[in-house]
């Protein structure tokens, strides 16, 4: 009996666990870590500064010390713990955003997942009427988030990539879907003497510019543009290095290949300015394979709010795509923060499929 009753407690736990993550939305939304700013303060402070009802927001609170996100001190008042600091909009390794975009848009996404189970079809289309791009043209709230949670994710990714590779005798680096620029921002500021082209939506790339006009960046200002295109029409040309990072994954394999032949066109069309002297453009797809059982969570993910009929990608899978695409793959290199770097060049055999 006392086995089943914990069993129930699992089961239960797991049937709200919706009801959480919900709860740390909320948190994120209200700013309540950039509040407390590592401290403590009574839950009828927080509830003022964030013009909320103290009576739920000490629910709120209470739920976020059951699952360890905050903590409780002596006196009654309210902290977050150390590991739940990434709320922080200040935090280095911020996910605040991280958290509003998939607590929110996603799982609103997620609340169609019977219908994407029994149909195989979008579920996002399903709840928001629109694919997730199409939506983010219309909302510009969720839109924001999501350009801001991409730059969130893509900071560790530049770090280590830069930490993994050699960039000597690269010049320009064309970061395709390259959202808000996190990547090249950070790569940039680590080689000096490299330029960086970040290609988006225009909506994206209109946000992205006017954020670094206003940013106190200034050493990126001439050497980073934001150059909008549809990578399904064409990519600016001019790139040593394109970059293809968390794009793919988007994408069912026919989409995922005209991506691909998008910028392999501009790749070659480079490496034709360039002549036969200097290196071939590179290629590096960045994406995270999918390895184990927990990666079909992020599975269920892309059948339910990406383009239908895209589920992950293993290596071999990304490596098949590439190939398909007529990219012959140098070599795959793991990073710490789980991607595979697929390094690719054009195959320049007349069979190439492209
Ligand atoms: C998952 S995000 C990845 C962003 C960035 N590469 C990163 O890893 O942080 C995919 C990006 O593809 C862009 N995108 C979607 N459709 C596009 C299109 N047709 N042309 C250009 N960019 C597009 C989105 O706006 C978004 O910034």
């Amino acid at each position: 009996m006392e086995a089943e009753q914990k069993h129930a407690m699992a089961v239960g736990q797991l049937a709200i666990g919706g009801w959480f993550s919900r709860a740390l939305a909320v948190t994120a939304r209200l700013g309540i870590a950039d509040i407390l700013d590592g401290g403590h303060l009574p839950h009828t402070e927080i509830a003022e500064r964030t013009g909320s009802d103290p009576d739920v927001l000490l629910r709120l609170l209470r739920a976020l010390v059951f699952v360890g996100a905050a903590e409780r001190d002596a006196d009654g008042a309210f902290g977050i713990t150390e590991p739940f600091q990434q709320l922080r909009t200040d935090h280095p390794l911020s996910l605040r955003h991280t958290v509003m975009l998939f607590a929110e848009t996603y799982d609103d996404a997620f609340g169609a997942l019977l219908h994407t189970v029994r149909t195989g079809k979008s579920g996002f289309q399903k709840v928001f009427g629109t694919s997730l791009f199409e939506h983010f043209e219309t909302d510009a709230e969720a839109a924001r988030v999501f350009d801001l949670a991409m730059v969130e994710l893509a900071r560790p990714v530049a770090v280590s990539l830069l930490r993994a590779r050699d960039f000597s005798g690269v010049g320009t680096i064309v970061d395709v879907g390259g959202g808000g620029g996190a990547m090249l921002r950070g790569m940039l500021r680590a080689l000096p003497d490299v330029k960086g082209v970040s290609t988006d939506r225009r909506s994206v790339c209109e946000r992205a510019a006017a954020e670094l006009a206003k940013s106190p960046d200034s050493g990126l200002a001439g050497r980073l543009a934001f150059e909008p295109a549809d990578f399904f029409q064409e990519v600016p040309a001019g790139g040593d290095l394109y970059l293809l990072k968390n794009v793919l994954h988007d994408w069912a394999f026919e989409s995922g290949k005209r991506i691909l032949g998008t910028v392999a066109r501009a790749m070659t069309s480079t490496a034709a300015q360039h002549g036969t002297d200097a290196p071939v453009p590179r290629l590096l797809v960045i994406e995270p394979p999918i390895t184990q059982d927990f990666d079909a969570a992020r599975e269920l993910f892309q059948m339910v709010a990406c383009e239908e009929g895209m589920h992950g990608l293993t290596e071999e899978g990304m490596r098949g795509l590439l190939d398909a695409a007529g990219f012959d793959v140098r070599s795959v290199l793991p990073l710490p923060t789980g991607h595979n770097v697929y390094e690719a060049t054009v195959r320049t055999t007349s069979e190439a499929p492209l």
